[in-house]
């Protein structure tokens, strides 16, 4: 059937497009997070091995809400390791990296998803998508205070 929630192919393309990027983001920072939970090592281990793991956590729930959104706009989810490696703007690591290195990593990647969330709004604002809207300042909100939280952890 067709697609008829008021907001125009084109809009619902846009929007969809700057969501699989958040989407890739957000999923690429969902593995690092859960490497580094993995392989964190030293003095600080107790807290970040468990500090990582909320983060991966909350990060396994928001994906899903993120591809469903796109889906509700009528646009396939991106879902392979070799789309989001294209879409993502988050580097990926490939050694293991001591754990300040993992900590300062992970604040670049918080901040990169607040970024694209950012520059997808003004698609979803234009075309008066109140619900991309929503899932966009939810997913800013939520990236500003970790990234806050984790660079505490360095002063
Ligand atoms: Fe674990």
């Amino acid at each position: 059937m067709k697609i008829d929630i008021g907001i125009e192919k084109p809009a619902r393309k846009a929007i969809a497009d700057g969501l699989s990027r958040l989407l890739a983001d957000e999923y690429t920072l969902y593995l690092k997070t859960h490497n580094f939970h993995w392989n964190v090592t030293g003095p600080m281990f107790n807290t970040l091995h468990l500090m990582f793991e909320t983060h991966y956590t909350e990060a396994a729930l928001a994906v899903d809400l993120v591809a469903e959104r796109i889906r509700a706009l009528g646009f396939p989810a991106p879902g392979t390791y070799q789309q989001f490696a294209a879409l993502s703007s988050i580097k990926e690591e490939g050694g293991v990296p001591d754990a300040t290195t993992m900590i300062k990593q992970l604040v670049l990647g918080h901040e990169t998803c607040v970024r694209t969330a950012r520059e997808v709004f003004p698609a979803a604002e234009g075309a008066s998508d109140e619900p991309s809207c929503d899932l966009l300042t939810q997913r800013m909100q939520l990236h500003e205070k970790t990234a806050w939280m984790l660079r505490s952890l360095l002063e």
